[in-house]
Order: structure tokens, then C-alpha cells, then sequence
């Protein structure tokens, strides 16, 4: 297991004050900041959008991996990139132009992403494997922080991980969001994911910096 990249989701934060989110979660040593933009449509949840995560690029250096929960994405990545993401994840369920959509989001100069829902097999993005940086497995339901990590998306990453070895994408990423804490992420990690994403985990933890040590080491074995 190489270097495991944590992303807190700030989903998980007060809202009332993410800038202070999201300086607490750099100085802890987060390597990106996760951000969950939902639309109450693809997911039954309504979150934030450009303007705030424009506002928050006034906080931090870090990256913004921003994951869109929304329907027809291809309407508002321009939008997103403007605010400051440096990653966008685009969900394969709401995408029937899979292969244009990440071909736009690799011209605007971004980390180009995309998510499987639980139900949504690896048969469904194998075709453009080749045209994404990283594929985000959904270890829940998207839609809300705080859900129990579903145990049987172990065997879509090591799929994922062992098609992008037959292919020789050696620098394919594979992220994990959704459940994942100390006690789940040595077995996501250990079945081939890189980035983890954290919101409860982290943000209902006394010391973030300690955390986010924590679950690296875990991650890294
Ligand atoms: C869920 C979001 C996640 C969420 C994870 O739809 O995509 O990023 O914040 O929260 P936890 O880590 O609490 O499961
Ligand atoms: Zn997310």
C-alpha cells in the first residue's frame, strides 16, 4: 500500500463556520478538502454550491475535491472550476455522455473523477476507464454523512484496482467515501483504494490532527 491521501469531507462540519472547518482540517494535516455538492434531486439532500466554495478558496491552499451528487453536471463544471475546484467527480448514474463529460472536465485542467453508487457495477464506467485520474467508489448511499460503511464494495475496488493493472493505469486513483473510520479503513485500503474520504470520522473526533494521523497510518499499513 503506497501513500493514502485523506480528504475530510466537510459535510460533516458546522455550516455555520466552515472556514474555520476548513483551516483546522489544513493545519491537521488533511492533504485535499472534500466537498459534497448535492442538488436534493440525485440525492434527497441540498447542500452548497460555487458561491460558497468560491468563499472558501479564500481559506486554504489545499485542494478541492469537489463531488458533484447533482443531475446533469455537464451544465455547471465550468462554474465549479471557476470557485476553485481543483477535482471534479461527476456520478456515472447521471451521466448518459460519460466519455464527453470527462473528456470536458480533463480540458478545463482539473482532476477528472468519477463515482459509482453501490448499485452501479464497474461494467458501467470500464469504457472510459482510461479517461478518468480516479474513480470514486461509494462505500454508502450518497446523500447524507454518518452511514455504516457497506462491507461488500470491497470486491468492486480490488475489480477496479485489478482492471486498471491489465490496462497499466499504475496512476489510476481509487477513492472510497462513505463510512470510512480507523476501523474500515485498513480493509478499503488494503483492497486497492488511495484516497480516503472522512466526514464523522473526523469532524465528531476531540483532536483532528490525531485522527487524520491515525487513519494515514491505518491506511498505509
Ligand atoms: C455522502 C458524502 C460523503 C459524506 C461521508 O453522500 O458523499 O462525502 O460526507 O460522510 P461519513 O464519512 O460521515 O460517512
Ligand atoms: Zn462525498
Amino acid at each position: 500500500m503506497g501513500k493514502a491521501i485523506i480528504a475530510p469531507s466537510i459535510l460533516a462540519a458546522d455550516f455555520g463556520h466552515l472556514h474555520d472547518a476548513v483551516v483546522a482540517i489544513d493545519k491537521a494535516g488533511a492533504d485535499w478538502v472534500h466537498v459534497d455538492v448535492m442538488d436534493g434531486h440525485f440525492v434527497p439532500n441540498l447542500t452548497i454550491g460555487p458561491p460558497v466554495i468560491a468563499s472558501l478558496r479564500q481559506s486554504t491552499d489545499l485542494p478541492f475535491d469537489v463531488h458533484l451528487m447533482i443531475e446533469k453536471p455537464e451544465a455547471s463544471l465550468e462554474q465549479y472550476v471557476k470557485a476553485g475546484a481543483n477535482s471534479l467527480t461527476v456520478h456515472a448514474e447521471v451521466c448518459p455522455h460519460l466519455h464527453r463529460t470527462l473528456n470536458h472536465i480533463r480540458e478545463m485542467g482539473v482532476r477528472c473523477a468519477v463515482a459509482l453508487n453501490p448499485s452501479t457495477p464497474f461494467s458501467a464506467i470500464e469504457h472510459v476507464l482510461h479517461l478518468a485520474d480516479m474513480v470514486l467508489v461509494m462505500t454508502v448511499n450518497p446523500g447524507f454523512g454518518g452511514q455504516a460503511y457497506i462491507e461488500s464494495m470491497r470486491d468492486k475496488i480490488q475489480t477496479i484496482r485489478a482492471a486498471a493493472d491489465d490496462q497499466g493505469l499504475s496512476d489510476l486513483l481509487i477513492q472510497v467515501d462513505g463510512g470510512i473510520s480507523p476501523s474500515t479503513i485498513g480493509e478499503v485500503a488494503q483492497a486497492g483504494a488511495d484516497v480516503f474520504v472522512a466526514g464523522s470520522a473526523i469532524f465528531k473526533s476531540k483532536d483532528y490532527a490525531q485522527t487524520i494521523a491515525f487513519l494515514r497510518k491505518k491506511a498505509e499499513g
